[in-house]
């Protein structure tokens, strides 16, 4: 690489980092700032070295800004840049002034405007200015002779090239070389203008350079051109002719390899001029005049002056390069500055934001609380609401309920009026009385029939009520009910008539429930219907389901109307006797929980027709529906598996037993009742509540309980309870007698471990046969016991009832323990089991069908059976063995118990354990 690439890959660089670093034409600055406006005549290696020293300069002052324009040789460019920086106003003005006497009016207009003005390296031509710094030119020129006369004889030939003449540079440089070799040497003066190409024109006009000893040209570019030129048509010339040039910078080069003799140096000296703008600007005051100094390079200092600049240049770098790192913090210090703004922008804009938040939190807040406010007053008021609402609720199911209670109690003395009716209208022989005993009879029927329905309908609306299905043949069925009314249809003198598409058709059907049904069409049909009119019942089949029409020709029903005959407690008679508005809504309850239909048609005056319509099979009920009572209805649990043979009901009915029974009822004409009934079968005890039967059950010699579940104190399930959970009365059979008859209050009574419950209205001789039932049983169970007890072994009894196991167990063990003793006593039993001597007599004689006596003695003959057949004893030491006082008397009883004296049982005697 030559010295000039060097130069140029440098320069190159540097200018690179400097450009970027210097702002075009910025205001003046209102800081503390100067801009400082420099003015450059022309762009050629030195000046771009004087540059990169003055931006260097420059650089280590922060507060200095550089603004650089440059002519490129032009001078009416520079003077309109000068101008132009006087339009900047710039605090300082660097002129290097292409032309001296143009540019001088502009330099001096600066200076003259108070702008401090530095002219540099070229001179103007007035002392207008602060200062001048350059080097000596003139001296220079002499230096130049003064060399060339110690290498070149006198006489010679030289070749003088001047740079631009109207530049001070050039003048002064020609005068100093004439001055000191222009009397000694032919000098021929050329003008190269500063610029190798006018050089190189110059020498080429020459063509014959034989006469030439030395070339001096103003500047290294030039004499090399000229060198250049010489060579490129004369290589001897060239190599004869001394060339001599001005800078020493890619002279020294040249000086080093022998295209120039010597070249002088002549200092850029940029950071000279930045650091004395520098000073001027800070108020410094100066010289009129920096002189730079100037230096011969020729072959013997060459060397050290391109290792010198090379060094300088190598430092120039490394300050390049901080330049460069300083530029590169600035740029990431001002990106930094400029994140910084954005970070404080955005911080700005979050804390507007955030305030912004924080007022909508207040605001929603306080919304928030108003809200809260609000919410709570709702919320109370809904709370009330639905307080009241359960309120309400409550009372509704209070009066319901109390409603449900009043009806059921209504029942009861229904049934005391229905049930002497019937004994009444039976005795009775005056036909008059008879029929007034009828009507009587009728009208409690209707009474009752209406309270079963309301009933009924409270079921209904509490969910309770279920289907009990069977397969019906509903042709017979229904023709079975209209036969109810025929006494009636014969009276009135209504024509009934029925008819049938279909023989027969079975369906699956609650009976009770369609029963209710068709009675209640019936006998609204029969009820709207006029003397001599028609009710006409028809069955008809549906294909899927069938069709059953109830048609009478009466009063009918007006059309608005129709739509509400279903209608819960809707009237459809206008007097209300005996229109509940309850019949006909539960009639459409009932054939809906069949998932039937139920229509109505009519025309006032001439027909009215209810359809049911009822579906075969049994799919449309689902899955779940029972197909069987759960509960089978009292009078049906009778005679289990028997029919009821009404002769054997009578004869049953017909006598009185040994059995006392105690009733606990506290309603008295209720207990008159049962006690009047019941005491031609039983002896009876009466209570009215369930404390006094509680104490007469300990006390007296009771069979069974019948108790009323309803009373004051303790109740019926209460009474159960304590007798079932006391050893001494736990045998005792109770049964339940209530008006209530939901299925739960059944299970309930038996949970609790009643034998028997009984609804009211009960019919009586239901009633009786069932206490008679199960009195017998029990007693024929005692009697089995008692049986097989003399012939079992006593460790396999096991077939008392199971809530007396407990008790059976005590008094075998007690047995066990004591046989042997001849002195123990039932006594000191009844002591031992914690129960008085009576209650143990009856419960003993309940349960075994013996006294606690004959148990005991054959308990100890059963001991004695083991004695007597191993032989190891006599008679009468096995009779007191088993704790017998006398040996004949244990004989006796040994015969009597087992059909053989204790001799024959010894002799190998069989005794048959199988036969009752
Ligand atoms: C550069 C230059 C130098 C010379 C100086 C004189 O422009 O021509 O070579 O020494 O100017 O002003």
């Amino acid at each position: 690489m030559t010295a000039e690439h060097f130069f140029k890959a440098v320069l190159l660089a540097l200018m690179v980092v400097f450009v970027s670093g210097c702002r075009q034409m910025p205001d003046r600055d209102t800081d503390g700032r100067y801009v400082i406006g420099f003015s450059q005549c022309t762009d050629d290696l030195w000046r771009q070295i004087m540059m990169v020293q003055m931006k260097a300069e420059a650089a280590k002052y922060p507060e200095i800004e550089l603004v650089v324009k440059n002519a490129y040789g032009n001078t009416s460019v520079q003077i309109g840049q000068i101008q132009e920086f006087l339009d900047m106003n710039v605090d300082l003005l660097i002129v290097s002034p292409n032309e001296s006497e143009a540019v001088t009016p502009l330099a001096v207009k600066a200076y003259d405007s108070g702008i401090p003005t530095i002219i540099w390296d070229r001179k103007i031509m007035s002392d207008h200015y602060t200062t001048f710094i350059g080097a000596d030119n003139y001296k220079i020129g002499g230096d130049v002779g003064r060399y060339i006369k110690s290498i070149l004889p006198a006489g010679s030939t030289i070749l003088e090239i001047t740079g631009l003449m109207s530049s001070s540079p050039a003048e002064e440089r020609h005068k100093g070389f004439i001055a000191e070799a222009g009397d000694k040497y032919s000098i021929y003066s050329v003008s190269g203008d500063w610029m190798p190409g006018s050089a190189r024109d110059e020498v080429l006009k020459i063509r014959n350079y034989e006469d030439i000893d030395l070339i001096f040209a103003h500047n290294d570019d030039m004499a090399l051109s000229a060198y250049d030129a010489v060579a490129s048509v004369d290589r001897e010339s060239a190599e004869r002719i001394s060339f001599i040039g001005i800078d020493a910078l890619v002279g020294v080069d040249a000086v080093l390899d022998g295209r120039l003799s010597a070249s002088f140096l002549y200092p850029t000296g940029g950071d000279k001029v930045m650091s004395m703008a520098y000073r001027i600007l800070s108020g410094a005051k100066v010289e009129k005049r920096y002189d730079l100094a100037t230096a011969l390079v020729d072959k013997n200092n060459a060397f050290t002056l391109k290792a010198q600049q090379e060094q300088i240049f190598s430092y120039q770098e490394q300050i390049n390069e901080q330049e460069k790192n300083i530029i590169e913090y600035g740029r990431r210090f001002r990106s930094l500055k400029s994140s910084m703004v954005i970070v404080l922008v955005l911080a700005m804009a979050v804390i507007a934001v955030s305030l912004y938040a924080l007022r909508l939190n207040i605001r929603l807040k306080r919304k928030n609380g108003i809200l809260a406010a609000k919410n709570a007053e709702i919320e109370k008021a809904t709370s009330d609401m639905l307080e009241k609402h359960a309120q309400i609720e409550s009372r509704t199911a209070e009066r319901l309920n109390f409603f449900t209670n009043i009806t059921h109690e209504i029942r009861t003395p229904l049934t005391l009026i229905l049930n002497p009716l019937d004994n009444i209208l039976k005795k009775e022989k005056d036909l008059d009385l008879q029929h007034d005993i009828w009507i009587v009879q009728r009208n409690a029927r209707h009474l009752l029939k209406i309270v079963n329905q309301i009933l009924d309908l409270r079921k209904v609306e509490n969910h309770k009520s279920t289907l009990s299905l069977s397969e019906i043949d509903i042709v017979l069925f229904v023709r079975e009910i209209l036969t109810y009314f025929e006494v009636y249809a014969k009276t009135e003198k209504i024509t009934c008539k029925f008819s049938s598409g279909i023989s027969g058709q079975m369906l699956w059907i609650d009976k009770d429930k369609i029963e209710q049904v068709f009675l209640n069409l019936l006998s609204n049909a029969f009820k709207y219907s006029h003397k001599y009119g028609i009710i006409t019942v028809s069955i008809t089949d549906n294909g899927p389901s069938v069709l059953i029409e109830v048609e009478d020709n009466g009063k009918g029903i007006e059309k608005e109307n129709l739509p509400r005959v279903f209608d819960r407690f809707y009237s459809l008679g206008k007097s209300g006797n005996y229109s509940t508005g309850i019949g006909l809504h539960l009639t459409k309850e009932y054939v809906e929980m069949h998932k039937g239909k139920i229509t109505v048609d009519s025309i006032p005056d001439n027909y009215t027709v209810f359809r049911v319509e009822l579906f075969k099979g049994r799919e449309h009920f689902g899955p779940e529906t029972p197909d069987t009572k759960f509960l089978p209805a009292a009078h049906e649990n009778v005679f289990p598996g028997e029919s009821i043979d009404e002769s054997k009901v009578r004869e049953m009915i017909g006598r009185k037993y040994d059995y006392t029974v105690l009733i606990a009822e506290d309603d008295a004409d209720i207990l008159a009742y049962l006690s009047r009934e019941l005491s031609e079968n039983f002896s009876l005890i009466s209570v009215s509540n369930g404390y006094d039967a509680l104490k007469s059950v300990r006390d007296d010699s009771v069979s069974l309980v019948l108790s009323d579940v309803l009373m004051p104190g303790l109740n019926g399930f209460q009474l159960c309870s304590a007798i079932k959970s006391d050893i001494s009365t736990s045998h005792l059979p109770v049964v339940l007698l209530t008006a209530l008859s939901e299925p739960d209050y059944r299970l309930y009574g038996l949970a609790e471990g009643a034998d028997a419950y009984i609804s009211k209205p009960f019919d009586m001789v239901f009633l009786k046969v069932k206490l008679i039932r199960i009195l017998e049983e029990r007693r024929k169970m005692a009697e089995t016991f008692s049986r097989k007890f003399s012939r079992m072994m006593v460790q396999d009894i096991s077939e008392l009832p199971c809530q007396d196991e407990l008790f059976k167990k005590k008094v075998f063990d007690i047995f066990e323990e004591e046989y042997d003793n001849s002195e123990f006593k039932i006594d000191a039993m009844s002591g031992k089991l914690g129960i008085s001597r009576i209650s143990l007599y009856r419960k003993i004689s309940s349960l075994f069908g013996l006294t606690p006596s004959d148990l005991l003695r054959n308990f100890r003959l059963r001991k004695s059976l083991s004695l007597l057949s191993s032989g190891k004893a006599n008679i009468s030491e096995v009779a007191y063995t088993v704790g017998f006082s006398s040996p004949a008397y244990f004989a006796k009883c040994f015969k009597a118990l087992y059909g053989m004296t204790p001799t024959e049982y010894m002799n190998g005697g069989k005794i048959d354990f199988s036969s009752n």
